[in-house]
């Protein structure tokens, strides 16, 4: 028998698919035999993404996810998928007092109006599958934690997880369902950038805060992303799956 985690069949669209988290949760689902369409702004990294893939039928497409026309443009171009997952995102370190309306904007552009609009679209397009599954990828920051300088990440990541469980209302009757996966620290360029500014000693001190210890990989993310993909969640709906080495419990 096939294991219920096994995506044969599933066409799924991964955005954020040139880097870090979406691109490994794009190798994973690949891996489990899913045909996976693959979306980023870098040719050259969604390409490398694409040669690491098992199996066939994956595609890719250059796109800015916050251009709208363009986004439609491409879902005109999309097969009927059966997943889409929504792992682009930025990340502005700004406190308050300097944070300015282009940054709030770019930010919640990029990770809140983005995710929702694609979504809408491939839904409205019929592009979306009878019990297909939505996954945004949020973050601990702003639903469970809040960490300085990370106002306008937090507010736009907290506000994707509130949405997602009206979308679940909303789609329920379909089958279509709509999780978050809301990982904690992990290793990724995104991550790269941010401890640039962190002192070794913090870094240090910030990992102590993980009961499971150090800071997640990009697979513990892919992992979690196959079970809310795959018809082992079928009567999952609305839910939060943290991903974070137990920081939240801590
Ligand atoms: N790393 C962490 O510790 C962590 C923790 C919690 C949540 N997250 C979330 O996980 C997701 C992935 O993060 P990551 O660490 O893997 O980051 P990353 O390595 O910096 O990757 C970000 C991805 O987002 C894409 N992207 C950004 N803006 C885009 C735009 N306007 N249009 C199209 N694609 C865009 C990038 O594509 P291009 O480079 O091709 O433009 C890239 O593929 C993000 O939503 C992030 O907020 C990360």
């Amino acid at each position: 028998m096939q294991s219920p985690f096994n995506l044969t069949g599933k066409k799924i669209m991964v955005t954020g698919a040139s880097s870090g988290i979406g691109r490994s949760i794009a190798c994973e689902i690949a891996r489990q035999g899913a045909a996976v369409v693959l979306i980023g702004r870098n040719t050259e990294r969604l390409e490398q993404t694409l040669n690491a893939l098992e199996g066939e039928g994956h595609s890719y497409f250059a796109v800015d996810i916050t251009d709208e026309s363009k986004v439609n443009e491409v879902i005109g171009m999309l097969p009927v998928i059966h997943g889409l997952v929504h792992a682009a995102g930025i990340l502005n370190i700004v406190p308050l007092k300097i944070l300015t309306q282009q940054q709030l904007q770019q930010t919640t552009a990029t990770n809140y109006f983005a995710p929702v609009q694609l979504t809408r679209g491939c839904i409205n397009s019929k592009k979306m599958g009878a019990r297909s599954s939505v996954v945004f990828i949020t973050s601990v920051n702003g639903t469970y934690t809040a960490v300085k300088g990370f106002a306008a990440y937090a507010g736009a990541k907290s506000a994707l997880n509130a949405i997602s469980k009206v979308f679940a209302l909303e789609y329920a009757s379909r089958h279509i369902r709509f999780n978050t996966i809301a990982p904690g620290m992990i290793k990724t360029e995104m991550y790269e950038e941010m401890i640039k500014t962190v002192s070794e000693e913090n870094i240090k001190l910030d990992k102590q805060k993980y009961p499971l210890g150090d800071y997640g990989d990009p697979v513990d993310v892919a992992n979690a992303a196959i079970y809310l993909l795959s018809d082992a969640s079928k009567w999952v709906t609305g839910t939060s799956l943290v991903v974070d080495g137990g920081l939240t419990i801590n």
